[in-house]
């Protein structure tokens, strides 16, 4: 593989509660992506894959301890300045109600990032919001500017993320779970979406699913977690074709195998 866009190694997080023993979360984990390449991260509910990106994002809960051997960014070793620099990363979540402020309209959201990432305001900033929302595929985005995150649905909720995330201009797309809140057809629309604009920016994308789906349609290669640890990584296709662990053989059998021939593997 050549230089990573994004590395990772022996990653560790503990939760460490007011009384007793830390509690182990994350144990020595390696995750390495290629510039312009998507990763998917799958595994059971628990084992970690939330707290992964959140210990690339530094969005890791206050009770947590974080400790690594390595960051790699773009070639370059950050380890020691990964707490104080701002990295060009951002990520979108699974439930975007949740990560917008209720009583602030989307124009708001977008121009709020826009000014700070972009230093730029005012008119040119709705200029580019209501540009970024077009991106998206938002039809009539000067109404949207203007509407609350409730009166959106789902689907529009979760592009209008996107669009705010992609406007903090990262390197790389971190995204939890972003179609799983979602209902079939919309999660179908949601995945061309993040397909069209990663290709056509080059993004650099680490996906956390449950769906494997997701990761034959998406992906180029797949880590599999399990307990805090990662169990087995590779390119899709190989990992598709001949899973190392039983675990992930599991994982596939659960999957039907249409889904997977017709993606991108
Ligand atoms: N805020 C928190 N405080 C304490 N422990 C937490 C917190 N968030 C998660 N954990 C614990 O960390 C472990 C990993 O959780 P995490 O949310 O990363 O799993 P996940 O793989 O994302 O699961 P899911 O597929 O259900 O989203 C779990 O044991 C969970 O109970
Ligand atoms: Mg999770």
């Amino acid at each position: 593989m050549s230089e990573p866009m994004l590395a990772v190694r022996g990653l560790d997080v503990d939760i460490v509660p007011p009384k007793g023993e830390p509690i182990p979360i994350l144990r020595d984990v390696d995750l390495a992506v290629e510039r312009g390449t998507v990763m998917g991260v799958v595994g059971e509910s628990g084992s970690g894959k939330t707290m992964l990106l959140r210990a690339l994002m530094r969005i890791l809960p206050d009770r947590a301890k974080r400790d690594w051997h390595q960051v790699i960014f773009d070639g370059a070793d950050v380890t020691e300045r990964f707490d104080r620099e701002r990295l060009p990363l951002a990520m979108v979540f699974q439930d975007p109600l949740t990560s917008f402020n209720p009583l602030r309209r989307i124009g708001g959201h977008l121009t709020e990032v826009i000014a700070r990432f972009q230093h730029v305001r005012g008119g040119e900033a709705q200029a580019r919001a209501v540009a970024a929302l077009t991106d998206v595929g938002i039809p009539d985005p000067e109404r949207v500017m203007r509407q609350y995150p409730h009166q959106l649905s789902g689907g529009m909720r979760q592009r209008a993320m996107i669009a705010m995330a992609l406007l903090a201009e990262p390197e790389v797309l971190v995204a939890d779970e972003p179609t799983t809140a979602l209902d079939a057809t919309i999660q179908a629309q949601i995945l061309a979406l993040l397909h069209r604009l990663q290709v056509q920016r080059g993004l650099t994308v680490v996906i956390v699913t449950h769906d494997l789906g997701v990761v034959a349609a998406l992906c180029d290669r797949v880590t599999v977690m399990k307990d805090g640890r990662v169990v087995e990584t590779g390119a899709v296709a190989d990992v598709f074709a001949d899973p190392q662990q039983e675990y992930t053989r599991t994982l596939l059998a659960a999957i039907p195998a249409a889904e997977i021939e017709g993606g991108r593997a």
